[in-house]
């Protein structure tokens, strides 16, 4: 079932994109990359105990330092983004939220400028319902105001999560919020929550619609810092990859959350099988890490430029699983811009090394008779392999081998 012409998908792809409409705010080009507090700093609130670590204007202004002074942004990771817990339980006189008062004591439009002061976006976080998912305040009823808040403060991305939230509205609400934040007339990139809560009930998701709507949309669960969680995530692609690989282009993504490389969780091999697989789908690349004391080698994997040059591509193709072997490996293509190259990742899914013998034609993979691979995960060159001839492949357990392919 995965072996229909690399061809044949590409012009499915251009046809899609000719017929429907993304988002036209002239943002997310590329996928957007940047950091993002939740799976490192969830929702500390406690600056007493955790001076450090808790979520406040102190965390952000450290990570746009470390992130300018330590080569990420010129690397292209560019937002600093708050997730939940920034702002005060209550909204001000006028209505409008606004930061926690003790752990932003300077104000958003403050850091928001210290942000901006570093050649950095700021991002901030929001709910489409009620009430946040740690219970502060939703948007809900309040669009057109929240919007003007944060484009008032300098906002340039808006996660929107969806609790609290009733799901029978999302496709007349999340629009209401995209032309709110259009009215505002500060270009504001907009992650939208709504298919990961349709998905959750179950019911069928259009991704042409939603990327009329939303930049970027969390397609599924959360991540954690775990093997098995970074699987999981990769499986409902994998489920997906006929409905998400069509809306996948300059400025509209398929998110599969954040990047966990640079926590505890994942070995330095399975750390550069995630790089390696979010870049390959072409997902938006934010880091959920503490830079400031983050390994070499966890800062190697997210600074791979050969790597993140894959995510990046002018064409935005999300890759496709184009071949699984046993129960072990999966092997992913992605079209690049440059005619004939590609991009090809062999997952080790499971704990033992193994090799794999597999012709380029298998993976519709065509450079006329032979094609000139490198390795950009470990900066080797392959050299030239005959398209119709198999070759052996050694992959790490639990890891990943990243090529780049050309003519
Ligand atoms: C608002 O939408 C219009 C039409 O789609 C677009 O041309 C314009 O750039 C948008 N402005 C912002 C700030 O997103
Ligand atoms: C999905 O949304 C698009 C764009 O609004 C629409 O044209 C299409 O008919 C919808 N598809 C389904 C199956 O509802
Ligand atoms: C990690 O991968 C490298 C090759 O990239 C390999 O030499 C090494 O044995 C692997 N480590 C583990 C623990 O599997
Ligand atoms: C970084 O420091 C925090 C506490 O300050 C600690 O919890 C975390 O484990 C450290 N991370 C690494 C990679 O050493």
């Amino acid at each position: 079932m995965f072996q229909e012409p690399l061809l044949k998908f590409v012009a499915f792809a251009l046809l899609c994109t000719s017929i429907s409409n993304a988002l036209d705010n002239g943002l997310a080009r590329t996928p957007p990359m940047g950091w993002l507090t939740w799976e490192r700093f969830h929702c500390n609130q406690n600056c007493k105990k955790n001076p450090k670590t808790c979520i406040s204007e102190n965390l952000m202004m450290d990570m746009a330092d470390r992130m300018a002074a330590d080569g990420y942004r010129d690397a292209g990771y560019e937002y600093v983004n708050l997730d939940d817990c920034w702002s005060a339980k209550e909204r001000d006189a006028e209505g409008r939220l606004q930061g926690d008062l003790e752990r932003f004591p300077s104000g958003m439009k403050a850091l928001a400028d210290y942000i901006h002061s570093r050649g950095l976006k700021f991002g901030i976080y929001g709910d489409y319902g009620t009430k946040t998912c740690s219970g502060f305040p939703g948007s809900w009823g309040h669009f057109e105001l929240d919007a003007q808040t944060f484009a008032d403060w300098g906002v340039d991305m808006l996660k929107l999560d969806s609790c609290s939230s009733n799901i029978t509205t999302y496709s007349k609400g999340y629009p209401e919020m995209t032309r709110a934040l259009n009215a505002t007339g500060r270009p504001i990139l907009f992650n939208c929550k709504w298919p990961n809560e349709l998905r959750h009930y179950g019911m069928k998701i259009n991704y042409t619609l939603i990327a009329e709507y939303c930049n970027t949309w969390r397609a599924y669960m959360d991540i954690h810092e775990t093997w098995s969680s970074v699987l999981s995530i990769i499986d409902y692609f994998i489920l997906s990859q006929d409905a998400m690989i069509p809306v996948s282009r300059p400025g509209s993504f398929n998110d599969p959350d954040m990047l966990v490389v640079g926590d505890n969780g994942l070995t330095v091999n399975q750390s550069q099988a995630h790089f390696a697989m979010w870049s390959i789908l072409a997902a938006p690349l934010l880091m959920a890490n503490d830079l400031r004391n983050i390994s070499t080698q966890s800062r190697e994997i997210l600074l791979n430029k050969e790597v993140i040059a894959v995510n990046q591509d002018p064409l935005g193709a999300m890759g496709k699983l184009v071949l699984r072997i046993g129960s072990a490996v999966d092997v992913w293509v992605k079209p690049l811009s440059e005619k004939q190259q590609s991009a090809i990742v062999f997952l080790n899914r499971l704990p033992s090394p193994t090799t794999v013998s597999v012709s380029l034609q298998q993976l519709a993979v065509k450079c006329f008779d032979k094609c000139f691979l490198r390795d950009i995960i470990q900066h080797t060159n392959i050299g030239y392999r005959e398209t119709g001839k198999p070759y052996d492949y050694w992959i790490p357990g639990t890891g990943a081998l990243m090529f780049h392919v050309q003519p």
